[in-house]
């Protein structure tokens, strides 16, 4: 079996349905059902013998040496964290203790299953850490991508937590000869993207005829990659990449806020054309995050030559499949629109419908 922590969130979810879609090795799934975990993104697993949830937290050592004693996975892959910017700016303390401490815990429990195998085994288990672009901190306009080698400059709570993170797994290989592998990434998009974050929250927002609020001048710079492609790297990553090596994963997508919004809008307006008339009349400048980081970029080149890895989707046909995702799955939204979210929404932008 695979432990897969975090898999009832964006990416995770994602993860464990690509991963039985290909294989019938079972995977359990730890996961503390956060307000970002949501068991609905599970349930055409309802009743799959090779699907194991456990709700707990990562940072519960009892727990996670419990999981692997019983389950003895041959491989961990590291989702679990909170993972969002603009809540890490409110609340610091829980990225503390979930990325940092929860890190530090299953990878204590993950060396302690690793060091009582035998030998064979011991060479093929591996420890796989999800991790970030943002650990590299913010580029220019002229600046390279981000590569493997690029130094740590990490900006937000969030951001900061991840490169602690990313330490942490570095030095339990070099120290402890825990075999490790982290891949960064860029910005996901895609299937069960909660609506806090940049892309599902347009959709569902231009879908309900309220503001597209947009942080700043809307000219910030991120590299957008479509989830499955996301998964289909880690799988890579996971067979075939170097123990104790980085691979920075992206979708060669630079795009500005700007340039999002007016896709999402332009698409919605084809698919589902509004009679109040077009979207892009929601487009709302709101303030600017703080320290706000300008541009993200990945030089996703290693991972091509040394694994033949690159992304399947260009970023016109994978928002075509999210956006009609979003379309064909309106219970799921109002589902996750639950009474805590319109908290966030109200304490984020000011306004029950993401407006003043
Ligand atoms: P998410 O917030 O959607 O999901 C996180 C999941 O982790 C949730 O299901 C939550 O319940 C769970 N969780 C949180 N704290 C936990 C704890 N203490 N114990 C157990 N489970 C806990 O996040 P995501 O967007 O799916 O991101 C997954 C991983 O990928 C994160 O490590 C993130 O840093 C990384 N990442 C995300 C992106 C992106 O664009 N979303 C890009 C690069 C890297
Ligand atoms: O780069 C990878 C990272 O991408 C991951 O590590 C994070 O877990 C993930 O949340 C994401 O972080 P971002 O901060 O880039 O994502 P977010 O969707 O919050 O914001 C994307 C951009 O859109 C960013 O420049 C801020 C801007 N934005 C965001 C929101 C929510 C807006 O302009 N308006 C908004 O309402």
């Amino acid at each position: 079996m695979i432990l897969v922590t975090g898999g009832a969130g964006f990416i995770g979810s994602n993860f464990v349905h690509d991963w039985l879609a290909q294989s019938d090795e079972g995977v359990v799934n730890l996961d503390a059902l956060t307000y970002a975990g949501n068991l609905a993104n599970l349930v055409s697993l309802k009743g799959d013998a090779r699907h194991v949830f456990v709700q707990g937290d990562i940072a519960d050592s009892a727990l996670v040496e419990g999981l692997m004693s019983t389950y003895r996975p041959r491989a961990v892959i590291h989702f679990a964290a909170e993972s969002h910017v603009d809540r890490s700016i409110h609340g610091p303390a829980a990225f503390i203790r979930t990325n940092i401490e929860g890190t530090f815990c299953l990878l204590q429990a993950a060396r302690a299953h690793w060091s009582g195998l035998g030998e064979a085994e011991r060479k093929a288990f591996r420890f796989h850490h999800v991790s970030t672009d943002e650990v590299y901190g913010s580029l220019g306009p002229g600046d390279a991508p981000f590569a493997e080698d690029h130094p740590y400059a990490p900006n937000s709570p969030y951001s900061a937590s991840k490169a602690a993170s990313d330490h942490l797994v570095r030095a339990w290989h070099h120290t402890y000869g825990l075999p490790v592998v982290t891949t960064n990434c860029s910005n996901n998009y895609g299937p069960w993207h909660f609506p806090e974050k940049l892309i599902p929250l347009l959709i569902v927002n231009a879908l309900a005829g309220k503001p597209l609020p947009i942080y700043g001048d809307g000219l910030n710079v991120r590299d957008w990659l479509y989830v499955r492609d996301h998964c289909s790297a880690i799988r890579t990553v996971l067979a075939r990449g170097r123990v104790g090596e980085v691979y920075n994963v992206g979708g060669w997508n630079e795009k500005t806020n700007l340039d999002i919004v007016h896709e999402v809008c332009d698409l919605l307006d084809d698919l589902r054309p509004d009679p109040a008339g077009p979207r892009r009349r929601l487009i709302h400048f709101v303030k600017d995050r703080p320290g706000h980081d300008r541009r993200y970029a990945i030089d996703a080149r290693k991972i091509e030559r040394e694994l033949g890895w690159r992304p399947a989707e260009t970023f016109t046909s994978g928002l075509r499949k999210t956006v009609e995702w979003f379309l064909e799955h309106g219970e799921w939204v109002v589902d996750v629109q639950s009474g805590a979210y319109r908290d966030w929404i109200t304490a984020q932008y000011g306004g029950p419908g993401g407006g003043e």
